[in-house]
């Protein structure tokens, strides 16, 4: 029985012949790795047949504004290895973290200080604060620096019609100096979309959806990779259970009291393209 297994894996394989080199490698690779999980797990017709119906709803339930099949990617951690290989990482250059399905695209452009409300919040008033450098401490300046992060009920604006559109959201471009400052309100932990079949699957493997409390940044410049990375709370009780994976010990800010305001210094640390 094994040899006929063995032979119809290479079968498949062996019609890739007109497939471009990169194609040809990925498929061969993905279609062995498959054949290898349905022969060790002797998957079932049934099992087969609830995995289809399972990717169909995965399909259904995406449409512009929701993607499942990222959010499947997520929490499986399959996002999280994809950055790993694709992000240079080193001295002076700092960590990466997922995108997220909840990048909306460009927003208004600020200025240093700016606050990123466009309504009043009953969160804690923080500013965020620091340098955009290269991988040597030399000041970035001019370099993008795009934010984005939930209300304090959980909810990014894409997700709330009750949120003014790019509330929380905000484009900055650091000084001469290569600093950025905003002031935004002190993030909150939230539950990524469970009302569907990724929601579903964390509750089969006894799960939470919860992310622990971080804003996001995607910081860009001429002849330097992008880096798209969050900040996280220190002390959030999901730092050690984020539902994708994605925290990473050097992302994880304490913040302190400043003239009585919360704030967070934070320094990012930008790879050359050439150095990737
Ligand atoms: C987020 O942080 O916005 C996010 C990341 C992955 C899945 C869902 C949300
Ligand atoms: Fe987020």
């Amino acid at each position: 029985m094994d040899t006929v297994f063995a032979e119809l894996t290479e079968e498949v394989i062996a019609r890739m012949r007109g497939a471009s080199p990169r194609l040809r490698e990925v498929m061969t690779l993905l279609v062995r790795h498959l054949h290898s999980f349905v022969r060790e797990a002797a998957l079932t017709q049934e099992e087969w047949q609830t995995g289809v119906e399972f990717l169909t709803r995965t399909g259904q339930i995406c449409s512009d504004s929701r993607q499942e099949f990222i959010l499947l990617s997520d929490i499986l951690g399959v996002s999280m290895l994809v950055d790993a290989i694709g992000h240079q990482s080193g001295e002076g250059i700092t960590d990466s973290t997922v995108l997220g399905p909840f990048y909306a695209g460009p927003q208004r452009e600020l200025a240093k200080g700016d606050s990123i409300l466009l309504r009043e919040e009953d969160g804690e008033p923080l500013v965020m604060t620091g340098r955009v450098a290269d991988a040597n401490g030399k000041p970035v300046a001019g370099a993008r620096v795009e934010v984005w992060q939930t209300a304090t009920n959980q909810l990014y604006d894409v997700q709330d019609e009750n949120q003014p559109h790019g509330h929380l959201r905000a484009t900055f471009t650091t000084d001469a100096h290569g600093e950025y400052a905003f002031r935004t309100i002190l993030p909150v932990s939230y539950p990524i979309p469970d009302d569907g079949p990724a929601g579903q699957l964390l509750r089969g493997l006894g799960r939470h959806p919860f992310r622990p409390a971080h804003v996001h940044f995607m910081i860009s410049a001429p002849s330097y990779r992008k880096l798209v990375t969050h900040l996280f709370l220190k002390g959030d009780k999901y730092l050690e259970s984020d539902a994708v994976f994605g925290v990473k010990p050097s992302l994880v800010v304490q913040p302190v009291r400043q003239d009585g305001t919360l704030t967070v210094a934070y320094d990012f640390g930008l790879a050359r393209v050439q150095e990737a």
